[in-house]
């Protein structure tokens, strides 16, 4: 475990840091429309000496920082996108751009990135290894890993171990969220059509009505998870959308469903779209309907690695004492950053941020979303340990 400081080294970066993210959440961009931002970022990669490479999946860019030394490949991770949302918070740095907010905190993740790739630079002489930085579009619908992955993130080289954090303004500054196992869902998206056949609505008897299938459809479609799976088991199945209709005396050919599964294990997952598909068709027929059920998988759960956590929880305790770690932290929101660990060993933090005397409590993806900007050094000094526990072993 190497001796550095990085508290010490994280806070002479500080007002650096606060900046640079004020200047991220004024002009928020939507998904793979990270322009300003991947510029920003490129330029700073290349004033810092990094191998740069741009337009990786899109908006992405990827920054490796080569070591005097051989060693193992850090892959860090870093997203940047903002959400179609407008923001009400009212301080100065308040978005710029109307519908557009930075609501999650990807603004402070590109922001502490940067700022572990500034570290890392100076010391470049100490490094055995390589760094790479991998700065990543449209999170938050889910397709920049998969566009980077497909644009070969992972290869050339590929990383040994993928590391990377997300802001948690759910638990207050100090504590640390470093579960092993699965910390963030599966999630897929499935769509459903019941088809009947139409008629007057004064004469259902004449007619077979998709509307009233659907219906027995959502409800019952609520029994996988209490009924089907596992009490110990995780999942969410959520129909959202439903779509039948067009005037009150036509009863309709045809609804359509839409929602999402989310999920911590893949034998669940595929233990919910049976159990759907079952159910759907069961009683489409039951009703005189017939059914499709089609589903895209969106991505994998996000699933921490025992050894890397194991690795890292005490290089952490150096800088937040473990009576701080939260070990049971886990959400059924979704990251795609759980593509960057499937293979390869990876640990995903949550670092506590939660704003401090704030009227009531905002979450992530609410208009007066915002975190605690103390969050930002602390999370550069986190994730720098962690990355220097590979990349400088003495
Ligand atoms: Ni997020």
């Amino acid at each position: 475990m190497t001796t550095i400081d990085f508290m010490q080294q994280a806070n002479a970066l500080r007002e650096e840091l606060i900046t640079r993210r004020r200047d991220l959440h004024r002009h928020p961009e939507l998904a793979f429309e990270e322009f300003r931002t991947a510029g920003i970022v490129a330029e700073e990669l290349n004033r810092l000496g990094l191998e740069v490479q741009t337009g990786v999946g899109k908006t992405g860019v990827v920054g490796i920082l080569e070591g005097a030394q051989d060693g193992p490949t850090v892959l860090v991770r870093a997203d940047m996108d903002a959400l179609p949302i407008l923001e009400e918070n009212t301080f100065e740095h308040a978005s710029s751009v109307p519908g557009k907010m930075h609501a999650c905190g990807h603004d402070g993740h590109t922001t502490i990135a940067l700022g572990v790739a500034k570290l890392f630079a100076a010391q470049r002489e100490q490094i055995k290894g390589r760094i790479k930085f991998v700065f990543q579009p449209a999170e938050e619908i889910v397709g920049g890993a998969k566009a980077m992955i497909a644009d070969g993130v992972l290869n050339d080289p590929r990383p040994d171990v993928t590391l990377g954090l997300h802001l948690w303004n759910g638990m207050p500054l100090g504590k640390l969220g470093v579960a092993d196992g699965p910390i963030m869902a599966g999630s897929l998206v499935f769509t459903i059509k019941i088809t009947g056949k139409g008629g007057h609505a004064a004469s259902p008897h004449l007619a077979v009505d998709p509307v009233v299938c659907a219906a027995q459809t959502i409800t019952a479609l609520q029994t996988i998870a209490s009924r089907n799976l596992n009490p110990l088991d995780s999942a969410v199945i959520s129909v959202t959308y439903m779509s039948a209709g067009t005037a009150f005396n036509i009863i309709p050919q045809d609804v359509e469903l839409r929602g999402t599964v989310r999920f911590f294990r893949l034998e669940v997952r595929n233990q919910v779209v049976e159990r759907m598909r079952g159910i759907v068709n069961g009683i489409a027929a039951a009703m005189g309907c017939t059914a499709t059920v089609d589903v895209v998988d969106h991505v994998l759960p996000v699933v921490n690695n025992a050894e890397v956590g194991a690795k890292v929880r005490p290089v952490f305790e150096r800088y937040i004492s473990a009576d701080q770690f939260v070990m049971d932290e886990r959400t059924m929101g979704a990251e795609d950053v759980g593509l960057l660990m499937t293979d390869i060993p990876g640990m995903y933090f949550f670092v506590g941020a939660s704003v401090p005397n704030q009227d009531a409590y905002y979450g992530h993806h609410h208009p007066r979303f915002d975190f605690d900007e103390n969050a930002l050094p602390l999370s550069v000094a986190l994730l720098s340990a962690a990355v220097a526990d590979y990349v400088m072993p003495e």
